[in-house]
């Protein structure tokens, strides 16, 4: 059971803490519109920290964390700081615990999250960690997943792009398994494959023409995340394989009806330009059900359990 010290990866959730976190996302989703707001979380700080660039995760925090009544502060690069001086990431982090109750904090090194909140008395959120994990990405895709699927078993999902490194498809698998039923199979470029501790008996790798005959639930695409090779001459390769791990008109008209395109953001050609309008297509679906998610997360790490149930009632 989850001890909301922490949320830094999804090994830490048993299926009960995901599914109170989405029956939780349920009942805030009317006070994340535009509009609508909440007191529950007032006079309550969250400390944003981008060591590594965010759009979606950074912002959305920033603004339900508004919508809960609480207020956000932020660094998003080192220039916005005295680490500009030579201050460490950790005195930065030791200065903002005594402002905040919370921090989100994204770093590009595996593992670093975990180190950061081993410092800190407040709890710390995994807002990505290098090709770690990305735990409240995984979470928002499966609210998304339940609302857009309509159900968190017996699914396939096919995961496709760089899977080696795309830190949110190794939290989703994660999550994923907690339910029954569920089978996975991995498109990816030679060298970019799921790493060997994610595959499993339920985990097949596959090529696009197989695609098709596995009549997928969801496709879940990750860009290359060429910040993460090695070398020039890898991303060079990579960025030249990049076609074959896109979904266009061709391949939209070759998929079933009830298969969900699902992409975390940001995409930078994976999908093109003429499927965006494809209901099946749901990208910024996702980004929308970030925010009700987040609430969630927010509100039962920061200690308002008892009022989340009583808005169950
Ligand atoms: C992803 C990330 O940062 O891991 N984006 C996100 O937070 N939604 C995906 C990516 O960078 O490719």
């Amino acid at each position: 059971m989850w001890d909301r010290k922490d949320l830094l990866s999804i090994d830490q959730l048993g299926r009960k803490d995901i599914d109170s976190i989405l029956k939780y996302a349920e009942v805030l989703e009317p006070y994340s519109n535009r509009g609508n707001m909440l007191d529950m979380c007032n006079g309550e700080v969250l400390a944003r920290v981008a060591f590594e660039p965010s759009t979606r995760t950074f912002r959305s925090f920033g603004f339900v964390i508004y919508k809960l009544g609480g207020w956000s502060d932020s660094i998003y690069t080192p220039r916005d700081s005295s680490m500009e001086k030579g201050e460490s990431k950790e005195d930065t982090l030791r200065t903002l615990e005594q402002y905040s109750n919370i921090v989100l904090i994204r770093d590009a090194e595996v593992g670093s999250v975990a180190r950061y909140a081993d410092l800190l008395d407040i709890p710390v959120i995994n807002g990505g960690d290098g090709s770690g994990e990305h735990p409240t990405q995984a979470l928002l895709d499966m609210r998304t997943i339940e609302k857009e699927i309509g159900r968190k078993d017996g699914l396939k999902v096919v995961f496709m792009g760089d899977l080696g490194n795309g830190r949110t498809v190794h939290s989703l698998i994660k999550a994923l398994r907690k339910y029954d039923n569920n089978f996975f199979y991995g498109f990816s470029p030679e060298g970019l494959e799921m790493p060997g501790e994610l595959e499993g008996s339920d985990y097949q790798p596959l090529s696009m023409d197989n695609i098709y005959d596995v009549v997928p639930d969801a496709i879940y695409m990750t860009r290359i995340q060429r910040e993460r090779l090695k070398s020039e001459e890898l991303r060079e390769k990579f960025l030249a394989e990049q076609e074959f791990y896109k979904v266009n008109r061709d391949k939209m008209s070759r998929l079933p009806q009830k298969t969900k395109v699902m992409h975390p953001l940001p995409c930078v050609g994976e999908i093109s330009p003429d499927v965006y309008n494809d209901p099946r297509v749901i990208p910024f679906v996702q980004v929308r059900h970030g925010l009700e998610t987040r609430m969630a997360i927010l509100a039962l790490m920061l200690g308002h359990e008892d009022e989340l149930e009583q808005m169950c009632k």
